[in-house]
This record gives C-alpha cells, structure tokens and sequence, in this order.
C-alpha cells in the first residue's frame, strides 16, 4: 500500500511537472512551429551568396577538397542551408574589380564553372534557369548570378553567352565603374565620369538584359545609375542585396525616393543582413534587420521585399544570423511584428519568382527582336589588353584590306624593271 501511494505521489508530481514545462514552453512553441509551418510551405529563395569567391579564395575551386556537406570555414554548407529552409539561392559569379581590363572574363567563366559544378554534382542541389524550374525544384535549387559588369568586358556578344551558360542576373556594378556605369563605391578611381552614370552603351546592355530574360541588379550600382536604370528598363529590376538607407546610411543601401521608384517598377529589393550595412556599426542582432523589413514594408508594401542575406560575402553578420541556418529567427521575429503569413511567403520565395516570371515575359513579347550589334566606342574601353583583331600585325603604311592586293602587283612591276635592266 504504501508503495502504492508514494508510486501516486510521485506520479501525480511528474504529471504536474510535465503540465507546467508544457505551459511554460507552450507560447515558444506555438511562435517556433509558425515560423517551421511557414518555412516548410514556402521555403526561402535568397538573391545573394558568396560561397563561390569562398571557393576561390580558399579551396582555388578544387570542389574535392571541399566539404560542402557540413563545413565550418564558410557560412554556407547543404547541412545549414537545409536547416535554414533553403529551398533556393542565388549564386555569385563574383571576380574582383582588380581584374577589370585584364581576365575578367576568364575568371568569371571559372566562376560559373565552380557554380555549375556545385550545383550539378551534389544531389540535394540542382541547377536551375527559368522560375518554373525554381518554384518546381523540391532540392535547393541554383541560380547563377554575375556580380558587376567588369565581367563582361563592356561586350553584349560576351554578355549572351553567360546567358547560354545559364547566368540570369548580373549587377551592372560591384564596387568599380565600368565604363558605361556607375559604382556606389569610389574606392577604385577607374572610369569616373561627370554625369553619365548610364552611358548610351550601358542603355544597350539594359535593353540585351531585358530582351534575353536576365535580371537587372542595381545592389552596388550608384544611386544615379540606379534611377537612370529604374527609369530606362522595360523589365522590373532588383536590388538583390541591399538594405534601407533610412534605417543605416551606407551608400550601399537605398533611399526611400528609389524605393519608390523601384515599386513603381514592380522590382524587388531583397534585404542584406550584413552588419555594416544594417547596423551601420559591426553591433547587429535580429531587431535591427528586422527594422530595414519594416521600414521598407511601411514605404512601399511587403509585395516588394525579399532577402539576400549575403552570406560569405563579408564578414560580421548579427548576432542570431550568423550563417545560412539562422533564416527562421529572422522570420519568427517578423511573426512577433505581426507580419501576415501571405507577407512572409512573399518575402521568402513568392516576391521573388514573381519578377523573375515578369522579366521572362518581357523576354518573351520582345521575341522578335535580334541580338543588339551594338558595341562600346574604342574610345571607351581603350586599354592595352584589348587586340583588335583587324591585321593586327601588319604594319602602319599597309593597314588596309583595299592595299593587300597592290603589294604583289607592285612586286610583279619591280621585277619586269628590273628583268628590263638586266637584259
Ligand atoms: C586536396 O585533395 C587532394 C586529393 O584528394 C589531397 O591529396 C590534398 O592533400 C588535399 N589538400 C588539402 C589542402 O586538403
Ligand atoms: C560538422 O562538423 C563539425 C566540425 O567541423 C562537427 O563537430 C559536427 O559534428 C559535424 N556535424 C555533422 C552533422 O556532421
Ligand atoms: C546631365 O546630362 C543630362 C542629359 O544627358 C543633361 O540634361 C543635364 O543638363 C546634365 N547636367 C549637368 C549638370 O551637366
Ligand atoms: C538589439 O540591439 C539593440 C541595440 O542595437 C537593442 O536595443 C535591442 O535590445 C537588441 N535586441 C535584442 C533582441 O537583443
Ligand atoms: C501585434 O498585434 C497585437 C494584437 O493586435 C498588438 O497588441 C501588438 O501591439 C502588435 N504588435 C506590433 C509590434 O505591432
Ligand atoms: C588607345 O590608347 C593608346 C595608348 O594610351 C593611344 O596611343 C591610342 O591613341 C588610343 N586609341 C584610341 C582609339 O583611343
Ligand atoms: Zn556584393
């Protein structure tokens, strides 16, 4: 009996035990398994990540010394992105801005090569193109990106064939001006121009852009050249990784006049988490990001928001958004804003592939119109790399194709004088 009753007792305290623990975790877990029922339903497209320039950078591209599974080194690994409820991301081509004019173009082939490789040879990723295949894709879908328009060495024919290569968004800038736009940055002197952010031929390789279906991203672009773009595009544009302006001003970010704009467009910007860009300080934690959501939600609608963290391409992310696992802090935060379920699937995938499928329409109607032969002046681009593949080799006095014939006539003319004289 007594027995008995102390086995009562006791259960009588674990049953008490267990319903309090429940109460107490009850609140937390109700706000976690929204935030996983959300996620799961509409897993996160990001627009930035900067895994590849790790790859460079530390592993020179050689994927077999790469664990891409779970490795401490980056911030981006398959077992964090599936933590974090990745279900698609958008690659950088990146090469830096020190290889403009020189092998830009190589670089970036390397780059897209690494990214194709990544994406094609691991099984919970796929390589996608279109934003069917990206809405379809049940793995972490891949979509390539270039970062500034160093890359295409001021070349619409190179430009299209990164398109054939599967590339469907390029920045026109990083933190370099090309010789037809813009850079936020002035930290490389090259091609500053007064008041022509977008020259005549950066109009051209907006219209290739809008024309081949690839996304026009203004993140690193100058203000200027942001508003000549917003106002010059058939397509919407996005700033795929760039914060509020109002909330931090870096000029990395985007003032409320653009952010008009850009919804006028029916663009999207896609918020960055890195710390000095959302806290103006290396001091972040999930609040301050989560204010850029709402400042940029109160200006212009959720409709228009997205996120492109950034991750692996710098260093100094928020406390509690350290790597690309920590995705559902952010949104649980946003849940305790009062954020709706249908905002937050637009900020996660929906805002994204619904620009993406704009700009395959605008693709689309301009299907009768052919490849631009358009191309930069000589005096533009004019550097010692650059062989013009016209005779290079003949000299000065005989430099035209109309002279080439005359010089055997003339020879034939030497020669019967000189067979004359001899005679
Ligand atoms: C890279 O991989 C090769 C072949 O698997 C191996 O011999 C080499 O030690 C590795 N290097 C590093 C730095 O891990
Ligand atoms: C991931 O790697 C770390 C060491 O870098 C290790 O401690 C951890 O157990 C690994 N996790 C998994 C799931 O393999
Ligand atoms: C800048 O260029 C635009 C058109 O190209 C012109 O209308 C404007 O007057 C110029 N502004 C200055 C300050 O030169
Ligand atoms: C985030 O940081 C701000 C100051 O930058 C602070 O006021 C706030 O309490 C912090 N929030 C959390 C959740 O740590
Ligand atoms: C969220 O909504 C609740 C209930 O309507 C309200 O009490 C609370 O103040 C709101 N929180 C924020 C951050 O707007
Ligand atoms: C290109 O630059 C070289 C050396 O700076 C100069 O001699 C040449 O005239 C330039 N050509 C053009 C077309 O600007
Ligand atoms: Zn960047």
């Amino acid at each position: 009996m007594l027995i008995y009753k102390e086995a009562s007792i006791r259960g009588a305290w674990i049953r008490w035990f267990i319903c309090t623990l429940l109460s107490l975790l009850h609140g937390v877990i109700a706000e976690t398994s929204t935030t996983l029922d959300i996620m799961t339903k509409y897993p996160l497209i990001d627009g930035h990540n900067d895994l590849a320039l790790r790859l460079r950078m530390h592993f020179k591209n050689k994927l077999s010394n790469f664990s891409i599974h779970n490795n401490s080194n980056v911030a981006t690994d398959i077992r964090r992105l599936t933590a974090g409820h990745v279900g698609g991301q958008v690659f950088a081509a990146y090469v830096l801005c020190t290889a403009q004019d020189k092998d830009a173009v190589r670089l970036t082939l390397e780059q897209i090569d690494v990214i194709r490789r990544m994406c094609t040879e691991n099984p919970e990723m796929e390589l996608v193109t279109t934003a069917e295949g990206m809405r379809n894709s049940a793995k972490i879908a891949c979509l390539i990106s270039i970062e500034g328009g160093h890359s295409i060495d001021s070349s619409l024919p190179a430009l299209r064939m990164f398109y054939q290569l599967g590339v469907r968004s390029m920045a026109l800038t990083h933190n370099c001006n090309t010789p037809w736009a813009e850079s936020s940055s002035s930290f490389y002197p090259n091609y500053q121009r007064k008041n022509n952010s977008l020259t005549d031929f950066g109009k051209a390789v907006v219209n290739e852009m809008n024309r081949l279906g690839m996304l026009v991203d203004l993140s690193h672009s100058s203000w200027e050249t942001a508003r000549a773009v917003l106002k010059h595009s058939t397509a919407p544009v996005i700033f795929s990784h760039s914060s509020a302006y109002a909330i931090c001003n870096n000029v990395r970010n985007v003032p409320d006049d653009l952010l008009l704009l850009l919804k006028e467009n029916g663009g999207l910007i896609m918020v960055n988490f890195y710390s000095s860009f959302v806290a103006c300080s290396y001091n972040a934690n999930v609040s301050i990001v989560a204010d850029h959501f709402d400042h940029i939600k109160r200006v212009i609608g959720a409709k228009s928001i997205g996120i492109g963290a950034d991750y692996d391409g710098a260093q100094g992310f928020p406390k509690g958004l350290e790597d690309v696992s920590k995705y559902p802090a952010l949104i649980e935060e946003l849940i305790s804003r009062n954020w709706t379920e249908e905002e937050l699937a637009g900020v996660l995938r929906l805002n994204f592939l619904r620009v993406f499928r704009k700009v395959e329409k605008v693709r689309d109607d301009f299907l009768h119109i052919s490849p631009s032969e358009v191309e930069i002046s000589l005096s533009e681009v004019n550097n010692s790399c650059r062989v013009m593949l016209i005779h290079p080799v003949l000299p000065k006095s005989s430099h035209r194709n109309g002279n080439a014939p005359l010089m055997p006539v003339k020879a034939l003319i030497y020669f019967i004088l000189l067979w004359i004289q001899l005679q």
